[in-house]
């Protein structure tokens, strides 16, 4: 077995699923990279590494004993709405370099992330299935969703060992996400620690599907772990934990964080959260590799409200 090479390692999902790796196969064997310096240093390896220079990935790849690349490179859905050309070009050429190293036998596996903004205003609105309609109206979503089909394409023609989930908002206190519609699940609890109120830029009952990050790490490293067999779908797999709206994280913070108060200014990110479903069906993944969520929305909240807080006093 080589080494692991994840890049995007200063992203949201990147820099949790670092310090899981480092701690489950040990620090040298997981290669942090990004396109920017951290301003701390990373414990352990890191590399500065555009996702778009194919040369130079290659190489780092054969130098440093890669088999397993993490490609968690991505612009968003709220990012990619203000500049689609770029988000097109970087979503999909970064996972064409990472597909064509592992069809060209440099590297053994490969996770990419895939994201409940495949799915679009015609799909089923509760329980979307696996295999239900996907029309996505997000260039994030368009993106995202022709990934999934040219990975399926890489394991059927050239036989690519490529595994991916599809991603609900993710929520985490370590790390911030960037350019998201979901990213008011993370921002609220920073709101309500500094300053007891949040003004929310999704309405008050948009109910999307949510994970905290713990449960998303644990399926990213389930999956890869998982015999190639289980891996039934090349495409990318539902991943389901919970579904809340604004309003009810809101309650549920408001237990906890005395007079915290929220209001709604609605704007374009709640027309991307309206496309997308509310819950998403996750059987698949149940039965092909035993996927369980382990965190529920109380849980959840006491954990962010508890980690946002030794951020604060650290
Ligand atoms: N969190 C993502 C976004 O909001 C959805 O996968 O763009």
């Amino acid at each position: 077995m080589g080494k692991k090479l994840v890049i995007g390692a200063l992203g949201q999902v990147g820099t949790e699923l670092i310090q899981t790796m480092r701690l489950r196969y040990g620090v040298d064997e997981v290669i942090a990279s990004d396109i920017r310096l951290r301003a701390e240093p990373l414990d352990g390896p890191f590399l500065v590494l555009n996702a778009l220079n194919e040369e130079a990935l290659r190489a780092t790849v054969k130098e440093m004993g890669i088999s397993e690349v993490y490609l968690m490179a991505a612009m968003l859905s709220a990012t990619a709405e203000q500049m689609p050309d770029k988000a097109w070009d970087l979503n999909m050429k970064s996972l064409f370099i990472v597909l064509d190293m592992a069809k060209d036998g440099l590297i053994e596996k490969v996770f990419w992330p895939s994201t409940i903004a495949v799915f679009g205003p015609n799909s089923e609105k509760r329980n979307s299935p696996q295999h239900g309609t996907l029309e996505p109206t997000t260039v994030y979503g368009i993106s995202k969703l022709a990934g999934e089909q040219w990975c399926a394409y890489y394991h059927r023609r050239y036989g690519v060992d490529v595994r991916s989930l599809r991603y609900p908002g993710l929520i985490g206190y370590k790390s911030m996400p960037g350019g998201g519609t979901t990213d008011y699940a993370v921002e609220i609890f920073h709101k309500a620690i500094e300053e007891a109120k949040y003004t929310c830029f999704l309405s008050e009952q948009r109910t999307l599907p949510m994970m905290y990050m713990d449960d998303a790490i644990k399926a990213t490293i389930d999956i890869m772990e998982a015999p190639a067999e289980q891996i039934k779908l090349r495409t990318s797999y539902n991943i389901s934990s919970l579904s809340f709206s604004p309003e009810e994280l809101a309650a549920e913070i408001s237990k906890v964080v005395a007079g915290f108060q929220i209001d709604y200014a609605p704007d374009f990110r709640d027309s991307i959260a309206a496309s997308w479903p509310e819950s998403i069906d996750d059987s698949s993944a149940k039965t092909d590799w035993a996927w369980k969520s382990d965190f529920n929305l109380q849980k959840l909240v006491r954990t962010m409200i508890d980690g946002v807080c030794s951020l604060k006093n650290a």
